[in-house]
């Protein structure tokens, strides 16, 4: 590879933070990132995109520099000059979450910079971020996925499942603007606090039954992680999957494999692989999904850059199926790596 550092070692930008409310969760995945790096074969440099979406430099740094926070140089207009920052880099792992980072924006500027990058390109990462715009395709492909009505700025409120009810922004994520409304008065709240986060809410029918992930890796044979299931028991909202679940120490447990029978396995599984292709995900995404009390697998939504600590269930998935944090990393990079390659010798 041509700008490989003269020791031979990958050099990888890893973006972390981001303008969304997923801003602290990028921040806690990359510095998971950069501690399993292997330093004998990488060469890591963060790169950290404030709220307000000024990039900085933070040097080619360890966690040590990135504990004192050490500031290299200000990259002020990000269009301007990230990708001549980003182009002396070999590849760039994009751990931003959510709007202006999971959502196709950065992938567009990593294409326009001809960077190498981790994960799905720009039209599956914008599809995966908006729930309306994934399920449409997923049920075009014949994917079983909950039903929902979609409000659009200035339709009125309305509910045609009874409740409870799911009521969510169309492009967010860790559960941020999500209400499980219990009545009439309940919705016409939740259906305002989603509108904070998006100008498109979903009201959503509630699905009884077990929540389980999956992760998928690859990109044109991509594969399935052993599933696992989710049991929420977080101080907001014990008997959902909220913000306080998600992240707090205990907020929830994580049983891989689930305790369903092989098919149902297997089918949890296969959906996710097809879900993958569908949507011409590449690299990595961490499959959402229900399975019903009657045993119909739901697939909920997918997640291109899902949480990334050691500890997140992408990770723990893989771990459980055999294959170790820092190797998972190692098989992203170089997914990334042959995908600009196949794609460089493209005829546009
Ligand atoms: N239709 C539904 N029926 C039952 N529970 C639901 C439904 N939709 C969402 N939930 C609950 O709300 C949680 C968050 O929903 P969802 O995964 O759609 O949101 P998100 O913010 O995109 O999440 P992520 O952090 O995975 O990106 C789910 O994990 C689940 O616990
Ligand atoms: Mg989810």
């Amino acid at each position: 590879m041509s700008s490989r550092n003269g020791r031979g070692r990958i050099r990888v930008a890893v973006l972390r933070g981001g303008r969304s409310s997923e801003h602290e969760v990028s921040l806690a995945s990359a510095e998971s990132v950069l501690r399993a790096l292997d330093r004998e074969r990488y060469d890591p440099v963060a790169v950290e995109i404030g709220r307000d979406g000024r990039w900085r430099e933070l040097g080619s740094a360890g966690p040590e520099a990135l504990e004192t926070g050490l500031e290299r140089e200000r990259l002020p207009v990000p269009v301007a000059s990230a990708p001549a920052a980003l182009g002396a880099v070999d590849v760039v792992l994009p751990v931003l979450h959510g709007p202006f980072g999971e959502d196709g924006t950065v992938q567009g500027l990593l294409e326009l910079a001809d960077v190498p990058y981790v994960g799905a390109g720009v039209a599956a990462s914008a599809l995966c971020m908006d729930k309306d715009l994934l399920k449409a395709v997923l049920r075009d492909r014949g994917i079983s996925v909950t039903r929902n009505i979609t409000l659009r700025d200035g339709d009125p409120v309305r509910n045609e499942f009874g409740y409870p009810v799911f009521v969510k922004p169309a492009r967010l994520g860790s559960s941020v603007g999500i209400t499980k409304a219990r009545s009439e008065e309940e919705l016409v709240a939740a259906v305002a606090l989603a509108r904070r986060h998006d100008d498109k809410v979903l009201v959503e029918e509630f699905v009884a039954g077990i929540e389980v992930e999956c992760g998928v890796l690859g990109n044109r044979r991509p594969e399935a992680s052993l599933p696992g299931q989710i049991v929420a028991h977080g101080s907001g909202a014990p008997d959902w999957y909220d913000y306080a679940a998600k992240y707090e120490e205990g907020g929830m447990d994580l049983i891989v494999p689930p305790r369903l029978p092989e098919a149902t396995i297997e089918r949890i599984q296969g959906l996710s692989v097809d879900s993958f292709v569908a949507t011409e995900c590449e690299g990595m995404a961490r499959v959402d999904l229900f399975v019903r009390e009657d045993g119909e697998v739901l697939v909920n939504e997918l997640n291109t850059i899902p949480g990334f600590t050691s500890t997140s269930v992408y990770a723990k998935l893989f771990e459980a199926s055999g294959l170790p944090y820092a190797e998972l990393l190692d098989r992203l990079i170089e997914l990334a790596l042959e995908r600009h390659g196949r794609r460089s010798k493209l005829v546009y």
